[in-house]
């Protein structure tokens, strides 16, 4: 078991090198199941659901090799559908791209129930009806979704109940070598949606829209294989500056696009901090007074989702009374316990929390209880007086490329402890 142990007080000073994006590494590996040929994937973070996804890869028969620190080749011409193991995928939400990517290539599917960060219940029924307009006939017991699709994949008209990332990114990846042409209606339009379309659109498909709430996807007979990078890390890049507006000190956040992080900068403006977009990099210079302001999550252009802990921390150091309010998730308020031990005033109303501004946290001993509680723990933090111990880190180590050495790069008091297991 590892833990992350912070001394905090120290303002953040210096360059902060963002990796490529977990949510769009992700797809985008798993969308590798449809390609009968192989494929060179650059700028893939150091992160354990890229290793995950890769393992799962590897046991469905794909051969993966390791190019450098950030590049894999995977040649996916063998995979067998069907063959994920169950311990796998549980541990991952992502995994649900592998039912669509089965089902794509193979038109048959079987794979284990998704895992993933707990925020109440995680439904898929979006992604199922966008299979059954697909063709397939869906049948989901207590730990498997099983699809099957005799007569192939054929292209239709999808119109999402709700916006959701992963059905949009699912729905591509299955109509990608469908017969004929899927239109999908009220599709997410977040960077990583981009990103695999551009990515499978490299080999040899035919997807237009991605980025805009219709997206269009002439099937193709066969995707081959190609090389491609993968875009920054938004999130990773949003977690930094508000570290950096948290700490009071200037960092430069590089390789982003600012564009994706405009939402983010606009309140962190509001707030009072200094932002400055460069081609691609942004630097956060410190407020002279944090102010208060409110939040709502919203899918994007929308402030995201996965920057709410972070952001409460900031409004938990500004002066007044914030609220930030939950517009994606059921459940995305367990942080606010932990936080709570490091001296945070925040009361939780449904899915509104209203955050009290206070001078400073105070250490504790806490615990990550999701990915970016956990990010939102580690800002925290640096920003409180004295030494505050965070467990359970392994939720932080799916999806931030070397946090400690990159935040002890630019002055922090940071270490991982190893502690022997019981
Ligand atoms: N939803 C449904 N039915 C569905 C799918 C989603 O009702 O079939 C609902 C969800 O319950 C939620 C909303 O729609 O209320 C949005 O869910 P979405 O499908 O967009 O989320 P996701 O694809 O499961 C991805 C990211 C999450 C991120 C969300 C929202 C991946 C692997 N995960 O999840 O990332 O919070 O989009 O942007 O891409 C993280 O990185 O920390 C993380 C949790």
């Amino acid at each position: 078991m590892e833990k992350i142990v912070i001394k905090g007080g120290r303002a953040l000073h210096g360059r902060v090198e963002v990796s490529g994006m977990k949510n769009a590494a992700v797809g985008v590996i798993l969308s590798t199941i449809l390609i009968d040929g192989v494929t060179v994937l650059e700028n893939l973070p150091a992160i354990s659901d890229v290793t995950l996804s890769l393992q799962i890869l590897s046991s469905m028969g794909a051969v993966v090799e390791q190019i450098d620190p950030t590049t894999y080749q995977i040649d996916t011409r063998n995979v067998k559908p069907g063959t994920a193991p169950l311990e796998m995928v549980r541990k991952m939400r992502a995994s649900y791209y592998v039912i669509g990517a089965e089902l794509g290539r193979f038109h048959q599917s079987k794979v284990g129930c998704p895992g993933g960060c707990d925020f109440g219940i995680r439904p898929i029924d979006q992604h199922i009806k966008c299979f059954e307009a697909l063709g397939a006939a869906v049948h989901v017991t207590k730990h498997y979704v099983e699809a099957q699709a005799p007569d192939g994949i054929r292209g239709d008209q999808i119109y999402f109940d709700s916006v959701s990332v992963g059905a949009t990114m699912n729905g591509i990846i299955a109509a990608a070598l469908a017969d004929g042409t899927t239109v999908i209606e009220n599709a997410a339009r977040e960077p990583h949606v981009v990103d695999l379309a551009n990515f499978l659109n490299t080999c040899g498909a035919r997807i237009t829209g991605a980025g805009t709430d219709v997206i269009k996807i002439k099937g193709v007979k066969r995707l081959h294989g190609c090389t491609y990078a993968i875009i920054p890390d938004m999130i990773e890049a949003a977690t930094y500056m508000i570290a950096a507006a948290a700490t009071g000190g200037t960092l430069e956040i590089c390789n982003v696009i600012p564009k994706h992080l405009e939402s983010v900068s606009a309140k962190l403006e509001e707030m009072g901090v200094q932002i400055e977009e460069l081609d691609d990099s942004v630097i956060v210079a410190p407020a002279d007074r944090l102010r208060r302001v409110n939040i709502k999550t919203l899918p994007y252009p929308g402030f995201p989702t996965d920057v709410h802990p972070q952001m409460s921390v900031l409004l938990c150091l500004a002066n007044g009374i914030s609220h930030v309010s939950e517009g994606v998730w059921d459940n995305r308020f367990r942080y606010v316990e932990e936080l709570r031990r490091m001296g945070a005033d925040i009361e939780v109303n449904g899915k509104v929390a209203t955050i009290t501004g206070c001078e400073k946290l105070s250490c504790a001993k806490v615990r990550a209880v999701d990915l970016r509680a956990g990010a939102a723990m580690i800002i925290a933090a640096l920003a409180a007086e004295g030494k505050t111990e965070i467990d359970d880190i392994y939720h932080i180590q799916r999806g931030y490329d070397n946090i400690v050495g990159k935040l002890e790069k630019v002055g922090a008091d940071i270490r991982m402890v190893t502690i022997p297991d019981e």
